[in-house]
């Protein structure tokens, strides 16, 4: 079912608060025929028979089952005949004398066709997975449109992450290839990211072919067989693939995220309904026009990359910047710069992000003019209220609305919003749910919370198209996290809270994962490598409030030897997390501790590590399950002692 105009000049479905209302009433009373009509702008090559198939209980949900498609059709090939030579991507190499790179959608276009040729070429096929491992560099969304053209499922790992965090996730996926560099530019450091992927690929046997980009130029050590170079590949190739006919269904990527077990998950989406959703999202909370310039500052090696740096701008057909380096270097102006450079109007970036330059001033924004900037967005963490201020203020000058979106891995897009067009924000808070989307608050025994003026778990009643089909080969894992905490219901994980106005403010992990800078971390995951310390018998990670972060990590550990040095203990700890989750993961604060508050059955109860984190002394709550609650004094001692000692030293 083609579309003539393959109407890639699709303007916003949501243009006014009564148009908000208006499509939210018909996503919930009648969600088949709502999806059907966002979904007939689409290229396919077969239309679906049947829009939805779901069950939150034993969880399967399908969407468009039956539909035949190529999500690369609709990212580039339906938009060339009329937007052939409009830039898709703004390449800003992380040196500012690097020369900036504009790459049409016909250009991509032909890079994606070579790269797919190069990968089949190494023995790749529909159904394979492809393991991604680049900086941010345009080969790096050229590879995912590649695979996603000959139906093979990428699994990007972000470059930040160490070895052991790679070969994890190679593993897992079970990987037979890897696309990476021979090293990354970031800031002032030159990351030598073939290294890394030498240290992982010992231990990852079945991965049998790697294809290099050359990025840094410095020299790599190469297996033979195993390791080519993508320049060389492409020499051997066309740049005509026909696009793999792909069943809705489909995986189209896995990308990991933290659990609360040690090992991440493999979050699954499926082509139909992740693309239906991210361009639903993309256009109506954007409202991104074809003359705009957009700007989402996420690396790639996270959803939102994915999501809204990638796949939501391309299937739009519009421009959008994709920056190599870091917001502070060589100068914490470098993003206020490039918004002038290239007359930004849209800006997504992470609260995080926004604390840091505000450390630096305002006087180096004065500098620039930041009139081109229209809407401002940010996403990954809650955001602050002075930092939304000092935004809207110093950024925004007061006439930018604020797009505070939450959302995560596992929705593949956007939830929560404010709305352009509502007009109406209020700092910190989420605001609206989109159309499609059915929050309901619980209490902790699952009880549904009506009304407004409440606090609880947020969940979700009905399914979305952009949701995660499963937990790559463990869907007792995916029924487990999401469906069994309040059955029927699909649980986030996120506390929140609706006001008297019923507008969405969220509060924050209610789980075992911490939000460090943006970044999901599970403390099992970082325990289990400080565990593989020999002095370490046992080790207890939490989360408390950090001003530029959000959130830090500090680490509780027990030593079996009465070493002295305590200081190296703590050294060979942080580099133990840094090599074996990555440097995100290193604890700001480790204290070696006598004993952890452990229940009888041996859990630790990581919310008593916390109180004693923020200051709390006496209040503690119920601590009548502890096997021993004169532990808590004692470790409260401990920490003084530490701190006083760090004060007098
Ligand atoms: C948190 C990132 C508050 C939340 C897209 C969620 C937010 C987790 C917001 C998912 C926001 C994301 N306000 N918290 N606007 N956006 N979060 O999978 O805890 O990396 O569950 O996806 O980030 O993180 P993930």
């Amino acid at each position: 079912m083609q579309h003539p105009e393959s109407n890639t000049n699709r303007q916003f479905d949501i243009n006014s608060y009564e148009d908000y209302k208006r499509e939210y009433t018909n996503s919930i009373s009648d969600p088949e025929k709502f999806w059907a009509e966002k979904a007939t702008a689409f290229q396919w090559r077969k239309k679906w028979t049947k829009m939805l198939e779901w069950s939150f209980k034993e969880p399967d949900i399908r969407w468009f089952i039956g539909g035949k498609l190529n999500i690369t059709e609709n990212c580039l090939d339906r938009h060339l005949e009329k937007y052939g030579n409009k830039t898709a991507f703004i390449w800003e190499p992380n040196n500012p004398d690097e020369k900036t790179v504009h790459i049409s959608y016909r250009e991509l276009f032909s890079k994606v066709c070579r790269f797919a040729n190069v990968l089949k070429n190494n023995g790749v096929k529909k159904g394979d997975t492809v393991c991604i491992y680049l900086p941010m560099i345009p080969e790096l969304a050229i590879a995912m449109l590649a695979c996603a053209r000959i139906g093979a499922i990428h699994s990007v790992v972000y470059a930040g992450f160490s070895s052991g965090a790679l070969a994890t996730r190679i593993l897992d996926a079970e990987a037979r290839i890897l696309i990476t560099s021979d090293g990354a530019f970031r800031g002032k450091n030159q990351i030598s990211l073939k290294n890394i992927a030498d240290e992982a690929l010992k231990n990852c046997p079945s991965l049998n072919k790697v294809i290099l980009v050359k990025r840094t130029g410095e020299p790599v050590s190469l297996t033979e067989e195993r390791d080519v170079w993508l320049k060389d590949e492409e020499s051997k190739v066309s740049e005509v693939c026909p696009a793999e006919e792909m069943d809705a269904e489909d995986t189209l990527f896995i990308l990991y995220t933290s659990g609360s077990t040690g090992k991440p998950k493999g979050i699954v989406h499926a082509v139909a309904g992740y693309m239906v959703f991210t361009d639903y999202t993309f256009r109506n909370v954007f409202q991104c026009t074809r003359e705009d310039v957009y700007w989402c500052t996420a690396d790639i090696g996270w959803i939102t990359g994915h999501s809204y740096l990638v796949y939501g701008p391309l299937l739009s057909g519009v421009t959008s910047i994709l920056f190599e380096g870091i917001p502070t270097w060589p100068d914490a102006e470098r993003w206020w710069k490039l918004i002038d450079k290239h007359k930004v109007n849209i800006f997504y970036t992470s609260p995080t992000a926004i604390r840091t330059l505000e450390t630096y001033g305002t006087e180096l924004i004065e500098k620039y003019s930041l009139q081109s900037l229209k809407t401002l967005g940010t996403v990954g963490e809650p955001i602050n209220e002075s930092a939304w201020h000092w935004y809207h203020k110093n950024i925004g000058k007061e006439k930018c609305p604020i797009l505070d979106t939450w959302w995560q891995t596992e929705t593949g897009g956007i939830m929560i919003s404010p709305l352009i067009p509502v007009k109406e924000q209020k700092p910190a808070f989420a605001m609206f749910p989109l159309p499609g989307v059915v929050p309901v608050i619980v209490n902790d025994k699952g009880e549904e919370l009506k009304g407004n003026e409440i606090v609880g778990n947020l969940c979700f009643k009905q399914p979305w198209p952009g949701m995660l089909k499963t937990v790559y080969k463990d869907y007792a894992r995916f029924k487990k996290t999401y469906f069994s905490d309040y059955p029927g219901l699909y649980f986030s994980g996120d506390g929140c809270k609706r006001d008297k106005d019923g507008h969405y403010r969220i509060t924050g992990r209610t789980d075992d994962l911490i939000k460090v800078s943006g970044h999901l971390l599970g403390t099992a995951e970082i325990e289990n490598a400080i565990n593989q310390h020999p002095d370490i018998v046992e080790s207890a990670i939490v989360g408390y409030p950090h001003p530029i972060k959000g959130n830090a990590i500090a680490a509780f550990v027990i030593s079996q030897n009465q070493r002295n040095d305590s200081n190296a203990i703590k050294k060979e700890i942080a580099s133990l997390v840094t090599k074996t989750v990555g440097p995100i993961a290193k604890p700001e604060q480790i204290y070696i501790v006598m004993g952890l508050p452990k229940t009888r059955s041996g859990k630790i109860m990581r919310r008593i590590l916390k109180k004693i984190m923020l200051g709390e002394k006496k209040d503690f709550g119920d601590v009548s399950t502890l096997i021993d609650p004169d532990v808590i004094n004692k470790i409260i001692q401990e920490l003084s002692l530490v701190e006083s000692t760090t004060q007098g030293s």
